[in-house]
């Protein structure tokens, strides 16, 4: 076992490293400006030691926010063609150039952790992003409900890009010009465990669909061959929704309209259990089929405060067919693949989320197993993006923000807390 408090100056360090000033990019190379749900966590984890320094990652990622209440999935604050598709393709036509996608709003879960820490520190720049927190929460129930679930309108915008629960839906997708494009993310991590040329050539022309419409809503509502429910995603804006109201609430503010979104997005969450599977799964919002997917995501329920027992027998059937809990995709599929990104890996951070859902709606036992498993994976390969569930190799990116933030806030027995609340 190794020393926790040298692991815990270890993942301050690859914060720091990783500190672009105002903003933390993901992993240096790879993903080279900021992320909205990458910069939450580095947020969170920042908090355990610079607790100015983590309002200035959420006010930062605020400020790229569309005068529609969306707030981009990336925000190039910085000139450079050192990551595909660059803010060219994204045409987004904004003050701070940023891609024309949002992601699961975990900056609200966010905002909430780091004013309980210190609420004096914490008291003007909560009062000024509530507003904007709350128009980005409404951007989401206007644009991407169907029967109360919150749709993902690109992989990317689920955060979990290339995960099976996307495969049908994207056959739907005529694929980009290939010769056009050239991938930078290859070039940084072996190919094996990246998407597929075959995705990508679909995510460019979703990409491509979005700006030619100047990113218009309504036109896209009407006109994008992609739109899936996703239990992350709903899960991830319920949880959020709870937290908002809960600010709100503290600063004073009428919160109605926020309680009442999560009323919608309570019964919107029963939409995504799919009865074949007993599991919540991703749901297609044009076709009505289900994805048939067991996934971490589906794992997610109980983060939205959701109980399950269905989802309790997927949880003890999958962590004992797997060395370290919880692969993204379930074992027993056969598009398990546990290297490829989604399609089975290990995501520490999506294990925080699981975990600290375990641990807030009763279940000791499998929350210590999420939470070991995460301190063994990050002990034994580092402050990696995702690992083998098998073998625990780690894979993907390393180096890696949210894998050493919640080292820090959630896994580390020096400074991780069991609930974010
Ligand atoms: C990527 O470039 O792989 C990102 O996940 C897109 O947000």
């Amino acid at each position: 076992m190794k020393d926790h408090s040298a692991l815990d100056l270890q993942a301050m360090s690859v914060l720091r490293m990783n500190d672009r000033g105002k903003y933390t990019v993901p992993t240096e190379s790879l993903y080279p400006h900021q992320w909205n749900w990458d910069s939450a966590f580095a947020a969170i984890g920042l908090s355990t030691f610079d607790i100015e320094r983590s309002w200035t990652e959420l006010v930062t990622l605020v400020k790229g926010q569309w005068e529609c209440g969306m707030i981009p999935h990336i925000l190039f604050y910085r000139k450079g063609d050192d990551y595909f598709p660059g803010p060219g393709i994204w045409g987004s036509g904004t003050a701070i150039p940023s891609s024309g996608l949002t992601q699961p709003p975990v900056a609200t879960t966010a905002a909430r952790r780091i004013w309980s820490m210190n609420r004096r520190v914490g008291e003007d720049r909560m009062r000024s992003l509530y507003p904007k927190l709350k128009a980005w929460h409404a951007w989401f129930m206007k644009w991407r409900l169907d029967r109360g679930a919150v749709c993902a309108t690109h992989p990317w915008e689920s955060g979990r890009d290339n995960a099976p629960d996307w495969d049908d839906a994207m056959e739907r997708v005529d694929p980009a010009d290939t010769s056009i494009y050239e991938r930078h993310d290859t070039k940084c991590v072996d190919p094996d465990m990246r998407p597929t040329k075959r995705d990508y050539d679909r995510y460019l022309s979703l990409v491509n669909l979005g700006r030619e419409a100047g990113w218009d809503q309504r036109y896209l509502l009407d006109t994008n061959p992609f739109r899936v429910a996703d239990p992350a995603l709903t899960f991830i804006l319920l949880r959020a929704n709870k937290d908002l109201a809960a600010i709100g609430r503290e600063l004073g503010e009428d919160v109605t309209e926020v309680e009442a979104w999560t009323d919608v997005l309570e019964r919107g969450a029963e939409t995504l259990w799919n009865p074949e599977i007993e599991s919540y799964d991703s749901r297609d919002a044009l076709s009505g089929a289900w994805s048939g997917c067991v996934s971490s995501a589906s794992f997610l329920c109980w983060y939205a405060g959701l109980q399950s027992e269905g989802m309790e027998e997927h949880f003890r059937r999958i962590s004992d067919s797997v060395t370290y809990s919880v692969p993204s995709h379930d074992p027993d599929s056969e598009k398990f693949d546990p290297l490829r990104y989604w399609r089975g890996p290990v995501w520490p951070v999506v294990n925080s989320l699981i975990g600290i859902g375990l641990a807030e709606t009763g279940h000791d036992t499998e929350a210590v197993t999420v939470l070991e498993s995460t301190t063994e994976l990050i002990e034994r390969g580092g402050f990696h993006e995702y690992y083998n569930p098998h073998d625990g190799s780690p894979a993907g990116g390393g180096s890696f923000t949210w894998t050493a933030a919640i080292w820090l806030a959630w896994a580390s027995p020096n400074t991780g807390a069991s609930t974010w609340a």
